[in-house]
């Protein structure tokens, strides 16, 4: 029953999010009505305009996430590149210790603001993934076209 209603959880929140960036996607297609990929644009040809950064839950992996693309077959992301990467393995407290992919330290669970957090941990998961979105910039995608999404550990509470 657990594994049913999570899986019935992620398959709302991707296809939630899926509408999600097809709509910011769209609203962010230039003036003349043109979906945004089959704009010419010499220096972009043949390159991907978008970038999706998908991070998973705690003991989860990114390979384990990729199908989540299967939902996001509007158009829009067509010329989307998609980034499943999987947190190092590193001993979860609130785990007793146990060692599994983790973005960061958790103390305790549910979680508290008086909670006890792993700031150096956060920290560095937060420079990786500037690093990876600092990379796609470099590579020519518009850093309006960039979106970080993911589950739970590796979520936001929202899609910027
Ligand atoms: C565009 O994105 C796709 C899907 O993530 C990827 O396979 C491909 O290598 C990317 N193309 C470039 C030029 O980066």
């Amino acid at each position: 029953m657990g594994s049913l209603v999570r899986f019935l959880f992620t398959l709302t929140a991707a296809v939630g999010a899926a509408a999600l960036l097809a709509a910011s996607l769209r609203r962010r297609a230039p003036p003349s009505g043109l979906p945004a990929q089959v704009v010419p644009s010499s220096h972009m040809e043949g390159r991907n305009r978008s970038f999706v950064l998908w991070l998973h839950g705690l003991g989860d992996s990114g390979p384990a996430n990729e199908p989540i693309r299967n939902f996001f077959s509007a158009p829009e992301f067509r010329l989307t590149k998609w980034s499943f990467p999987s947190a190092p393995r590193s001993p979860v407290s609130c785990n007793n210790g146990f060692v599994m992919p983790s973005w960061f330290d958790i103390h305790e669970l549910p979680m508290s603001a008086g909670s006890p957090q792993d700031e150096n941990g956060v920290l560095k998961a937060v420079e990786n993934v500037h690093a990876m979105i600092d990379k796609e910039v470099a590579n020519g995608i518009h850093p309006g076209n960039i979106f970080v999404c993911g589950f739970s550990q590796g979520g936001k509470d929202s899609i910027d």
